[in-house]
């Protein structure tokens, strides 16, 4: 949410910050803008996408290898030029880009006005710019320093001044800032795919970090204490530009969805027991005896990680028998959860940089639960933070709507789900029935992904409705909430996500002949009774989009258009049965010309709550 980028070396700055920009284009789109300095300080802003905010540029060449830019999702003030970042003090010579929420800013700008401080825009962050112009007295980072003790609330940021041309000074408290070192440049961002081109080696901020980039390298220190210096780890990044590139697909999303075969692999390479019938999952930094003795399993995250939680809450109680509790994020921390001696907690993030789940995270640690992460982006807050985890290994995702990442974490919890089962009842002839399953499964996804071109006829023939509904029963039911999601994120369709059953207290009334109706119907213990829905649905006219199971020749009768997915496990269903519903949602996004990869409102990393 917002991308933060800063270089200085020798190059020219310009054509790094954009490409950065459009690297960082999925934390947010409404505006851009960035700040140059080169005898004296140039900024630029322009609202809209990143490729609007090129074209303006290149009317206005500017020069200097030393800059700050940034790309908004608008949190306080409307998407305009005035809003956008850097923001600046009152004589135009620092300029401040920030992620985050300066939570005290009405009562910091009230008395900053007292002080004839003069406000542009209706943003939190402006308010920064002059606080910081309040202590300056040539010294931009002990200004920084004195204007961050002063604010509540959370912040990635990045300023330069005009009197100090060879420095950048970034902070951190609550929103990702990671420092990249290259062969005399500096670049500092708030995503390591901003800076990739340039450097693999990066350092990560902490919370309430600071650091000063200048021609010799980053200084570290505490924001509190400017004194000492600390010494930070450099660490490599694995992935590497391609990962980074559409690869010849018309939006990262359909890659990305093109791509699961490779990544449920990778999810599940070298993690697999088949001799013992078992798991390793060594990040887990558990002994045997802290594993058998879990009493209770919280898994939390949001969005589609939330759906992924779902899916192992049916996973491993149905398999371990260990009673599985899914949490919003949100809704988790500031409900006083009980957290008792044998729970453990799961934190589910892609990104590992939601706010919300990093908040969760903290309370269940600050209540004594043993946290682990299940997250993507190595390096990331969440994974830093956990007490252990798993990453799912699924490479960079940058469609804003997330496919790739849910059918990977789907398949880490089948995997914890083996390892928690042979801990308690599972023979080892049952634990190799489920690992024949999961090594399965990337052959399947090659037939499903096989079955595009059917799945944009049905596209075609239902992209003008309006409303859609999603229905599956049991491990199934998640799946129905996602494909909704994945419809509603990217093609602004009104869709709704059910448990099949349920729709008859309630959704039933809204079917007639334009409604079309996803049904989940593979061939598992609910199969009968979700024919019984789609009998219901037919009986009001609602056009039914069947997700069978092959061979299934009696839905052929039932059903306006029948997509197949190869058999699996029941429990492993959903990992198949979403595939379809991700193409769909994209096929439709397309033919309503919507712009998939940056749908309008939503950002990929949320870090505000
Ligand atoms: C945003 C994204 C979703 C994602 C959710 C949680 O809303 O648009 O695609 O599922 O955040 O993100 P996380 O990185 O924590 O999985």
């Amino acid at each position: 949410m917002c991308g933060i980028i800063g270089y200085i070396g020798q190059a020219p700055a310009l054509p790094i910050l954009v490409e950065g920009l459009k690297r960082l284009e999925y934390r947010g789109y409404d505006s851009a803008g960035m700040a140059l300095l080169n005898s004296g300080l140039r900024v630029e802003k322009c609202v809209g996408k990143i490729a609007r905010f090129e074209q303006h540029i290149a009317q206005v060449p500017a020069e200097g290898s030393v800059g700050i830019a940034h790309t908004r999702w608008a949190t306080h003030g409307e998407p305009t030029n005035v809003n956008a970042h850097p923001h600046s003090d009152c004589h135009g010579k620092l300029a401040l880009i920030h992620n985050g929420i300066i939570e005290n800013f009405s009562a910091l700008k009230k008395e900053l006005e007292k002080r004839n401080h003069t406000f542009k825009s209706d943003t939190d962050t402006e308010v920064l710019a002059h606080l910081i112009e309040e202590f300056y007295d040539g010294n931009l980072e002990a200004a920084v320093r004195a204007a961050l003790a002063r604010v509540e609330g959370t912040y990635g940021l990045a300023v330069v001044h005009a009197d100090e041309p060879r420095r950048i000074v970034g902070a951190r408290n609550g929103s990702p800032l990671i420092v990249g070192v290259g062969s005399g440049e500096y670049l500092i961002a708030s995503d390591v795919s901003a800076m990739l081109r340039h450097t693999r080696q990066v350092i990560y901020l902490e919370d309430l970090e600071m650091v000063v980039l200048g021609d010799d390298g980053p200084v570290f220190t505490k924001i509190e204490d400017g004194d000492s210096q600390l010494a930070k780890e450099t660490t490599e990044i694995e992935w590497n530009l391609e990962m980074i590139e559409k690869g010849g697909f018309e939006h990262f999303m359909l890659k990305e969805i093109f791509e699961q075969a490779g990544t449920i692999r990778n999810a599940f390479r070298g993690r697999l027991l088949w001799d013992d019938g078992d798991a390793k999952l060594g990040g887990l930094n558990m002994s045997h005896e802290e594993l058998s003795s879990i009493k209770r399993v919280v898994l939390i995250g949001c969005g589609t990680s939330w759906h992924a939680a779902l899916l192992g809450e049916y996973m491993i109680e149905e398999v371990a028998r260990i009673p599985v509790e899914v949490e919003y994020a949100s809704e988790f921390r500031y409900r006083n959860p009980i957290v008792e001696e044998g729970t453990i907690t799961f934190v589910i993030s892609q990104s590992g940089e939601t706010i919300d789940t990093l908040a969760a995270m903290r309370e269940a640690k600050r209540k004594g639960a043993r946290t682990l992460g299940i997250v993507n982006v190595v390096g990331s807050t969440i994974a830093r933070e956990s007490d252990g985890g798993v990453y799912i290994h699924a490479g960079p995702e940058i469609g804003v709507a997330s496919t790739k990442a849910f059918t990977s974490q789907a398949t880490v919890l089948a995997i914890l789900t083996l390892l928690l089962g042979r801990f308690r009842n599972m023979s080892r002839h049952e634990g190799r029935r489920l690992i024949s399953a999961l090594e399965a499964l990337p052959g399947q996804i090659e037939q499903i992904l096989a079955q595009d071109h059917e799945i944009q006829q049905i596209a075609q023939a239902y992209h003008h409705h309006n409303n859609f509904l999603y229905l599956g029963r049991g491990a199934n039911f998640p799946v129905a909430l996602e494909g909704a999601l994945k419809l509603k994120e990217i093609s602004y369709v009104h869709a709704e996500g059910y448990p099949a059953a349920e729709m008859k207290h309630g959704p039933i009334a809204l079917i007639d002949e334009n409604m079309p109706v996803v049904v989940i119907c593979t061939r598992d213990s609910g199969y009968s009774k979700i024919v019984g829905n789609i009998e219901e649905v037919k009986a009001r006219k609602g056009r039914i989009i069947a997700v069978a199971t092959e061979g299934d020749e009696e839905i052929l009768e039932k059903a306006d258009h029948v997509i197949r997915i190869p058999e699996t496990l029941g429990l492993f269903t959903p990992i198949l049965s979403v595939v379809p519903l991700q193409l769909l949602a994209y096929h439709i996004a397309v033919l309503r010309e919507c712009d998939v990869d940056r749908p309008r409102n939503l950002a990929k990393s949320v870090t505000v709550e």
